[in-house]
């Protein structure tokens, strides 16, 4: 049994306290489910909208709230569709939520292909549906030029050795054909790095490359911005909008965003500098250490008087 423990739980929950009378609250990315148990717990009355992508994710958090019944209606869609959602429900919803990035089910099933750690096909789409034809990191690294490849670790994963490890990779498929498993590429990753500079990235020398290639595959940080979008165009006066962030990159998005709505005056940030979690919380949940907590209040009155 796969679990992910809810990061940052307490402070949604208190931010979500603030909506004068909370009765549609959207899960934009429901994963497990474990945000959604405590917000319907909470507030009894909430009728809650959760959407992923990922068709496992969906059906695990069915199972773990059936017992909510038809207090929570399901969409496997991404949240740059959140509009349409919208729209079919005919609701205004009351707070919007997303909890960014990966969930342990996805890291930790090594078919799926996230995993540093362990071997498996080089895939990392969010989308598990075998239907959904879309395109793969092995299709990345197997076919991307040298220049390309440098590009996205640098851009996404932030990896000073971006160009090393790039022709690394090249050289690696020259060598041995195609790459299609994960250990394949730390392999070649490996190969493309001196131990001493290995040694002084601090971390897994993969780590970077990986998250590089998860946010282009997924095009994460376009459907960032678009699920903010949507988010601020539909949730209600006094409505909250809360992004629990794990990179600088996807921070970066939000705290911009949430600056310009509040430039528009489309109402408050509720949170001046991102909230972090406890020292107590990444004892115990070690993925939560690089969490990064923003929220905003939607004020209709604002922008009329602006
Ligand atoms: C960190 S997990 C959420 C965990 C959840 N809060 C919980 O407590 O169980 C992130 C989830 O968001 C989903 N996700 C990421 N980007 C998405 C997107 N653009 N649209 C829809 N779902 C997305 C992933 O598939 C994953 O299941």
């Amino acid at each position: 049994m796969v679990e992910h423990i809810p990061v940052m739980i307490n402070e949604v929950v208190e931010h979500l306290k603030q909506i004068p009378v909370p009765r549609v609250i959207v899960d934009a990315t429901l994963g497990l489910g474990g945000y959604a148990e405590s917000i319907l717990t909470q507030f009894p009355d909430v009728l809650l909208i959760g959407v992923d992508r990922d068709e496992q994710a969906l059906s695990m958090a069915r199972d773990r709230l059936a017992a909510f019944g038809d207090r929570v209606h399901y969409y496997l869609v991404p949240f740059s569709r959140l509009v349409s959602v919208l729209e079919k429900e005919k609701v205004t919803p009351d707070g919007v939520v997303f909890d960014l990035g990966v969930s342990n089910l996805q890291l930790s099933l090594p078919e799926r292909g996230f995993s540093f750690q362990q071997d498996g096909p080089l895939d990392m789409r969010m989308e598990s549906s075998k239907e959904v034809e879309g395109l793969r990191a092995s299709d990345v690294v197997n076919t991307f030029s040298e220049k390309d490849l440098a590009d996205i670790f640098w851009k996404y994963g932030e990896e000073r050795y971006s160009r090393r490890i790039a022709s690394g990779i090249v050289r690696y498929r020259k060598e041995n054909g195609q790459i299609s498993t994960t250990a394949q590429l730390v392999e070649a990753i490996r190969a493309s790095l001196p131990a001493p500079v290995q040694r002084k990235m601090g971390g897994h020398p993969a780590r970077k490359v990986f998250q590089a290639l998860r946010i282009f595959v997924n095009n994460e940080l376009v459907e960032l911005e678009e699920g903010l979008q949507a988010a601020i165009e539909k949730v209600a006066d006094k409505g909250v909008i809360i992004v629990v962030s794990y990179h600088s990159l996807e921070d970066r998005i939000v705290k911009y965003a949430m600056r310009d709505w509040k430039n528009e005056g489309k109402g408050i940030i509720l949170t001046r500098h991102p909230l972090i979690p406890t020292e107590k919380e990444i004892e115990e949940n070690y993925k939560a250490r690089s969490a990064k907590f923003r929220a905003f209040m939607r004020e209709v009155d604002m922008e009329e008087d602006s």
